[in-house]
């Protein structure tokens, strides 16, 4: 006869199985994301240092929609302070969550993210200005999206900082993966735009030049708020004591990282590397 013993045994057993897998699919999913947004560095250092060391300034026009322009010689400044910024914060960021360098080297992970928060701001600050000065990157909803995401990385960064202080350390973490997955959302956009031509097989409906048709809409406010929905689900599970549950997180944490791992790659091949490559 099996005993109450052996059941809980079982219980716990199963129980300690399904935790441990979706701490597995975390894992794979922030390895996926590392790798992509490290090549989103390799990209920003790669074509610009390139274009900073040949002096081929023309070559940013090429790529932005904006750019280079003549006689706005602040705005070329706040551009390409952005951009520096924007090689530091995708490079700094998925350190702090390294829990080997977070346990012995403390010193280094709270210097870095006093250095992660101040980038925040003075990237999202740079570019709610040229936004301001020079027009959006595409139509109104795009524009809007902008700037609802500079705002959720400051915000976020405000509480993330703000928590640190307090010691209150749970909140923190929570708050800090909200701010690094709002400061996410430039990669996450050309994620989606990669990920949208491959599902329908390089047709790409509802874009435009412009980027105001409705799909670039929905990825206009997507870009912040889709990978908010999933970051507010991941945590939700992640608490629930139901097994159902964390099973069913775990898939869904694995199809997340078929799908990010498919986008990765298309924005290698479609966005970075022609521009890489002709150079
Ligand atoms: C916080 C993380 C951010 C990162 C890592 C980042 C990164 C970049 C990069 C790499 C570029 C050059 C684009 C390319 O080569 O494909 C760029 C351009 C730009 N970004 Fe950001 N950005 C961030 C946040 C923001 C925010 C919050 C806004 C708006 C409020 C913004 C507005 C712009 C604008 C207007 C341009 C110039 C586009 C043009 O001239 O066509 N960025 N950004």
């Amino acid at each position: 006869m099996v005993s109450e013993m052996q059941i809980e045994n079982k219980a716990n057993a199963q129980s300690s199985k399904a935790i441990k897998t979706f701490n597995l699919a975390t894992r794979i999913l922030f390895t996926i994301a590392v790798i992509g947004q490290w090549l989103f560095v390799y990209y920003i250092v790669a074509f610009y240092g390139g274009v900073v060391v040949s002096g081929a300034y023309e070559k940013i026009n090429k790529v932005l929609v904006h750019g280079m322009i003549e006689g706005d010689n602040m705005g070329n400044f706040v551009l390409g302070v952005h951009i520096f910024l924007a090689a530091i914060i995708t490079f700094g960021g998925p350190i702090q969550f390294f829990s080997t360098i977070r346990n012995r080297f403390p010193v280094f992970h709270r210097w870095n993210g006093r250095i992660y928060f101040v980038t925040a701001f003075l990237i999202s600050s740079a570019g709610l200005f040229m936004i301001a000065t020079r027009g959006a990157v595409g139509g109104t909803i795009g524009m809007l999206g902008n700037i609802l995401n500079a705002i959720l990385i400051m915000t976020f960064a405000v509480f993330a900082w703000r928590a640190a202080m307090q010691r209150n350390f749970k909140a923190h973490k929570k708050w800090a993966i909200r701010t690094f997955l709002m400061v996410s959302g430039v990669w996450f956009i050309r994620i989606g735009y990669c990920l949208w031509i491959l599902l329908t097989g390089f047709t790409a409906p509802g874009t435009n030049k412009s980027m105001s048709g409705p799909f670039d809409n929905f990825l206009g406010l997507g870009h912040s708020l889709i990978p908010l929905l999933i970051l507010e689900l991941y945590f939700f599970a992640k608490a629930h004591p139901s097994l159902k549950i964390k099973k069913i997180a775990t898939v869904v944490l694995l199809l997340l990282g078929l799908l990010l791992s498919a986008g990765v790659v298309m924005v290698v091949l479609i966005f970075w590397l022609p521009k890489l490559t002709h150079q």
